[in-house]
This record gives structure tokens, sequence and C-alpha cells, in this order.
């Protein structure tokens, strides 16, 4: 399944450096072309000619190193891979991580890289339980970086429990799942998600408070999945998730054609809270203060990108998601608008200033299908969008 795959593999300065020796033998066996990149203090354990050996090419370690520079740009290395692997990744590494430094190669790479990351955590067992690492992991998967491992057991500080890096075998598994696995393996999900900006003139607009947060939290959990996402979003203020095609628009006219650009997909989850309304003859120059008094915005209709793509005859994807936030009889309205968008689910949820979840870390969503309505229990939107992906990879089947 590695025939011709490409890893990009960043050997942490951890005692585990050793067995980045074997993950290499074991990814070249199945085929696997490796570029190494050693880190400082990762030459400490293991030396740049072994790695250098067993990858059969020349390992990075130095972001200063011009030659590499002219030859290969640190932008160019992190994103000719498939994926990025860092293993071990030590409890410094992982900070740098969440806490997006660039100081030196292995960082930078990681900041620079448009691919998805898998982590291979190898520490003392304090550092691993210790509340900043914890948090850093929190940071690190929120950010949609997968991690394997570390595993329980005894340690080379002689003290034991979890902190062992995974085994080189488990490591390739977990490649293999990250690169082709997946239960949504070869499908294409449309997501759309956060607010539109709909022009008043070159400089003003009309906007509401969506975040973005759970169109990309579902976007990340579908790409786990193994999708190829493809992810419309307007103007959020969370940033994309990595590993998906981000297609950024401003109005609900610009989303609808990315949309209609990126069908067909086998399923569609349209999270976006699109303005219902634009300006009509938005102008082409910033609207004066002056002699003719309060401007006048007259408003038209945007076109319904979920109803548009829903009822249509040709090319629609096999699953049709929309979302309703409402603030009163939650279910029956929602369960109205699955009937006249034309939908097969609808994710309602209530958007109540007293919920918190406009703009907030958590979600209570009913799901709406031809069956009837499901309560969800009120979870972080991450966990939401894990569900919510499972129960779109069981209907595709
Ligand atoms: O009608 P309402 O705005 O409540 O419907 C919400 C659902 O419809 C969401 O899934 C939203 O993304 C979608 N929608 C759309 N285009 C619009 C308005 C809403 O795709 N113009």
């Amino acid at each position: 399944m590695l025939s011709g795959k490409h890893i990009l593999l960043i050997v942490g300065g951890g005692i585990a450096a050793y067995k980045a020796l074997d993950l290499i033998r074991r990814l070249r066996e199945r085929g696997a072309e490796v570029t190494p990149v050693l880190t400082r203090a990762g030459g400490e354990f293991v030396t740049p000619l072994s790695v250098s050996a067993l990858a059969g090419r020349k390992v990075f370690s130095d972001l200063w190193d011009l030659t590499d520079e002219a030859e290969m740009g640190h932008i160019q290395l992190s994103r000719a891979a498939d994926l990025v692997v860092v293993a071990p990744c030590t409890a410094d590494l992982m900070a740098k991580m969440a806490g997006g430094h660039a100081d030196d190669l292995a960082s930078t790479l990681l900041m620079a890289t448009d691919k998805r990351v898998l982590i291979a955590p190898a520490m003392n067992v304090r550092m691993w339980e210790h509340p900043a690492t914890r948090r850093n992991l929190a940071t690190l998967t929120g950010d949609g970086v997968l991690a394997v491992g570390p595993n329980a057991g005894d340690m080379a500080c002689g003290e034991f429990g979890p902190g062992r890096m995974a085994e080189p075998l488990e490591i390739v598994a977990a490649i293999d799942a990250a690169l082709d696995g997946g239960p949504l393996a070869g499908r294409h999900v449309l997501v759309t998600s956060g607010p539109t900006h709909e022009p008043i003139d070159p400089v003003r607009y009309i906007a509401n408070r969506s975040s973005g947060a759970q169109g990309t939290a579902l976007a990340r959990a579908l790409a786990d999945l193994g999708a190829r996402v493809t992810f419309v979003t307007g103007p959020a203020s969370v940033p994309p998730p990595q590993g998906v095609d981000v297609v950024a628009v401003e109005s609900a006219a610009e989303m609808l054609a990315a949309v209609e650009g990126a069908l067909p997909a086998d399923a569609a989850v349209f999270a976006a809270a699109v303005a219902d309304w634009r300006v009509a003859g938005a102008s082409a120059q910033k609207i004066k203060k002056g002699a003719g008094g309060l401007p006048r915005l007259e408003l038209a209709e945007n076109p319904d990108i979920l109803a548009t793509v829903a009822q249509r005859t040709e090319g629609r994807p096999r699953l049709v998601v929309g979302f309703a936030a409402e603030t009163e009889t939650v279910v029956a309205h929602a369960t109205a608008k699955r009937a006249r968008k034309g939908c097969d689910w609808i994710v309602a949820n209530d958007v109540s200033p007293g919920t918190g979840i406009m703009g907030g870390a958590e979600n209570a969503v009913t799901l709406i299908t031809a069956d009837g309505a499901e309560d969800w229990p009120r979870a972080s939107k991450a966990e939401v969008a894990a569900r919510l992906a499972a129960r779109i990879a069981e209907a595709l089947g």
C-alpha cells in the first residue's frame, strides 16, 4: 500500500531515535520513499550517516544550509511528501508544534506543510503526563495532527508507564491508515463553512457571527476518515484544517459558484451560515457621506446553495446534509426545512444566546433524517463532527 508514497520523516532527539532507523527500513521495504530530517538533538542519538544510508538519500538537518535552499527550499520539502511523520516526537517538538514555533528546519517544515502530520510521541512518563504535554496534545489533535502511541512499558530511563514510542510496525500501520485507510477513502465530500460577506461597496459588507468552527471540525473529521474533502469557506474566524482542499470565498454567489465547481461529490454538507440577502447593485466605489442624505440599501435574495444542490436532477451528491440554526421549536422548524430544501438530513441546533453554541466550543444537535429526529448529547464541536462524519461514512457504505 505504501508503494510510491513519499514520507517526510522528522527524527527528533530521544533515545527512541534508534527505532526510527528500523522505521526507515520497514517503510522502504514496502516501497515508500523516505526523506529524512534530523533535528540537532536527534543527531545526538543517531548519526546522519546511518539515517541517510538507510533512507538511500541525503538527510536534511539545517534550515540555513543555503545549498539546500537553492536546490529545494523548505516550503517545497514540506509539501513534496504525501505525509509528514515525526518519530520520535519529543515533548519539546510537541510544544513547538502546538505553539507554532519555526526556529529550526523541523519546526519550520511542520509549520509550512500542507500535508497531514502523524506524530509518534516518545518521552519520560512524567513528561508525557505533564499538564503542558496534555494541553499540547489536545491542541495538536484539534489541529488535525494524528498520533500513534506512546505505549506503556519499561523505559530507558528506568521508569515504567506510557511514554515509549510505538513500535516501527505500529507506526507503519498508522502511516498506512493515514494515507489510504479510513471508511471514506476514495470518497469526495464537499463541506461549506463560515459566514458569507455581502458587499455594500468595496470596503463595507453585511456579515453574521458564524465562526466556522463546526464546519471546520467536520471537514477535519471527514478527512480523518480518509475522505478527499473540498472545503468551501467564507471568511471564518478559525483557520481551515490541514489536509483538505480549501476554496476561500466571500459572498453567497461566490460560494455557490465554488460549490458547483467542486461537484461531483459523494456527499455534500452545508454548514455555512449563508447570508439570506445581499445588497442589490452593490456600489463599485466607496459610498460617500454627503449631500444625498442617508444611503438606502436595497436587498436582494441570495441563492439557496443547499436547496440548489439538493434539488439537482443530475449530479446530485448521494447524501446532502444541511444545518439548521434555530432559536425556537427547533425540531419542528428543522423537519419542515428538510422537506422544503429537499436534503437528506438536517443537523439542527438551538442557537439561542443562552446556549452559548454560536461561537462557542460545544454543540448540542438533533439529527433529522427520513426516519425521524435523534437527539445527540451536548459535546465538543470536534466530537459532534466525529460522530457526524462516522454517520456519513456509514450512509455512503
Ligand atoms: O434556511 P436556512 O438559512 O436556515 O438554512 C440553513 C441551511 O441552508 C444550512 O445548511 C445552510 O448552509 C444552507 N443555506 C444555503 N444557502 C443559503 C441559505 C442557507 O446553502 N442561501
